[in-house]
């Protein structure tokens, strides 16, 4: 019998797995187009780790978001001046460290003029909340090392590229020291573990060098070039005020799904789910997987009904 927490690493794989391929060709309407029965579960995606409970993009964020029962967080990831894959936000690390205060006058205090010597003296949490005093930057392993302790997957951003020639391959380099993230199921279950960005190019990149890794378009992509997306991106993943039903529907039949960002009021989360949408990005993953059981009447994240696993992810809830 599997474990109950092996189980949901099966759910967070199949959580990342693409619909069912459509084609064009057919009159079937598109499985999980609004107003038609679902295919899969909707995905609840932490947002920056349980950012609305904890300091964004630390392991007290991802253990927030565990905590909620989280099936895939979100993170963003940085490099150092040493090379060194660091998980962070903003290109600068004013907003959410002490640098100001522990190195003065090395403004602008982007993360890319900082070694993972200087970046460990930072306190990431007291901005935050003085309970979080002391929580420190963490590196993309050690994000990985969290999370797979706590079973959830990670739906990974590639924050601002254009200031970090060959991430990619330092990300891929990474992934490839943590094969069972980049492993697919027995069943041909997806890796539980995706890249996006804002940088398309920097996507197809990523995308060439972990092949069987889904890999994801933020922003919104042109209806007229979805399709030609459509030959290697597996999502396209817009603001939720960015998409309408339509959109939706045309990236559906297209074969990729849609993760919108970041919703985080009720109302907006039963709109984009009316939408059609696949996930939903949020910094309050707890609300987003009650509002997903409340519109679809299957739990967030859940398998599809075919697997035996569904039924044994019930001692989850
Ligand atoms: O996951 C999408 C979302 O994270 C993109 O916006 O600025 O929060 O990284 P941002
Ligand atoms: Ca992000």
């Amino acid at each position: 019998m599997l474990h109950r927490l092996g189980v949901a690493a099966v759910l967070t794989a199949l959580a990342l797995a693409g619909p069912a391929p459509v084609t064009a060709d057919t009159d079937t309407p598109a499985p999980d187009a609004p107003g038609r029965p679902r295919t899969a579960p909707v995905v609840d995606v932490a947002h920056r780790g349980g950012s609305g409970y904890a300091p964004e993009n630390t392991l007290a964020a991802i253990d927030a978001a565990h905590a909620r029962n989280a099936s895939v967080v979100e993170l963003d990831v940085q490099r150092t001046e040493d090379g060194e894959l660091v998980i962070m936000h903003d290109t600068t690390l004013a907003r959410t460290t002490d640098v100001e205060q522990v190195f003065p006058g090395r403004a602008p205090y982007d993360v890319a003029d900082f070694t993972l010597a200087e970046i460990r003296r930072l306190d990431a949490g007291s901005w935050f909340d003085t309970a979080y005093a002391g929580e420190p930057v963490p590196t993309l392993q050690e994000a990985l090392d969290r999370l797979d302790r706590r079973e959830v997957g990670l739906l990974l951003e590639v924050k601002s590229p254009v200031l970090y020639p060959g991430i990619e391959a330092d990300i891929s380099q990474t992934m490839a020291r943590n094969p069972d993230w980049t492993a697919s199921g027995a069943r041909g279950e997806r890796p539980r573990f995706a890249v996006q960005s804002f940088d398309w190019e920097s996507v197809e990149r990523s995308h060439r060098l972990m092949p069987d890794v889904p890999h994801g378009l933020l922003g919104v992509v042109p209806e007229d070039r979805i399709a030609d997306y459509a030959e290697w991106a597996d999502q396209i993943n817009p603001n939720h005020t960015r998409i309408d039903a339509d959109y939706v529907r045309a990236v559906h039949d297209a074969g990729l799904e849609v993760y919108t960002y970041t919703v985080n009021e009720p109302d907006d989360m039963r709109a984009a789910i009316a939408k059609g949408v696949d996930g939903l990005i949020s910094d309050f993953p707890d609300v987003a997987r009650r509002v997903i059981a409340e519109e679809t009447g299957a739990a967030a994240g859940q398998a599809r009904p075919w697997t035996a696993a569904a039924v044994l992810d019930l001692a989850r809830y």
